[in-house]
């Protein structure tokens, strides 16, 4: 699948390139302890993605293949994070997986939430996907706001779904199908017409999380 350009005033989405490999090695390791509570990791070699070459040649290759849109985020003209669309496939689910990080100085602009908006406006309205899913630890407070905020609908707690910064993780998580947001995830928040209450997570959940599996 070709790599679009995404803008809005705060944000442009472009496809990440091996020419990108400097300035994100610069702001990975620049904010190693902002990013590492919620990176993700591989529990059989115990490796963890810190060559950035070798990561984006991976995204490429997702990209060639069609599985993944991996895209940097950029904001006045600098690379502030990552975007990356992976697991898509296409057929009776036509379905795909967000997963996204900004430096920690561009926090709080509100810049992912635009860019999540605009990625699954894209691939529901562009390229026909039905069903846009992210999945959250319990902790990441600032992650479950973008859902919150965009109107994402709470699917359910996985739990140890994701081998996060070395261990197996328990997951919320949400999702969005295109005919909940015929006109848009991207104008429906702009407008303020998201209903932030569909990704309310149930008390029980929250229990469930905070208690091992057995
Ligand atoms: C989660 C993350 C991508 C949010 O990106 P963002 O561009 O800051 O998103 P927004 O500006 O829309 O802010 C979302 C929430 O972050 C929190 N936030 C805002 N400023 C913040 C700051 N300076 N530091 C920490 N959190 C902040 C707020 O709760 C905010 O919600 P609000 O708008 O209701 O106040 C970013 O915090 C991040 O990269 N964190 C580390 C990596 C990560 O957690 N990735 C996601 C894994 S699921």
């Amino acid at each position: 699948m070709s790599l679009p350009t995404l803008k809005h005033p705060l944000v442009t989405l472009r496809g990440v390139r091996l020419r990108d490999t400097k300035a994100l090695e610069t702001a990975l390791s620049r904010d190693r302890a902002w990013l590492e509570p919620w990176e993700a990791t591989t529990p059989v070699l115990r490796l963890t993605p810190n060559d950035t070459k070798s990561s984006i040649r991976g995204l490429l290759k997702q990209a060639k293949d069609g599985s993944g849109l991996p895209f940097v985020m950029v904001h006045d003209g600098e690379i502030v994070g990552q975007l990356n669309v992976s697991q898509i496939v296409y057929g009776s689910l036509s379905s795909a997986t967000l997963g996204y990080w900004v430096v920690e100085s561009a926090a709080g602009k509100g810049i992912t939430t635009r860019a999540v908006a605009m990625v699954t406006d894209f691939l529901f309205f562009e390229r026909g996907l039905h069903r846009m899913e992210i999945c959250i630890k319990p902790e990441n407070t600032a992650s479950l706001r973008i859902v919150a905020k965009l109107g994402f609908r709470y699917e359910g707690l996985r739990r140890r779904y994701i081998h996060i910064n070395g261990r197996w993780a328990d997951h919320f998580c949400f999702a969005l199908v295109s005919e909940e947001v015929r006109g848009g995830v991207l104008a429906r928040f702009e407008e303020g017409r998201a209903r932030q209450d569909a990704a309310a997570i149930p008390d029980l959940d929250w229990v469930k999380a905070r208690n091992p599996l057995t």
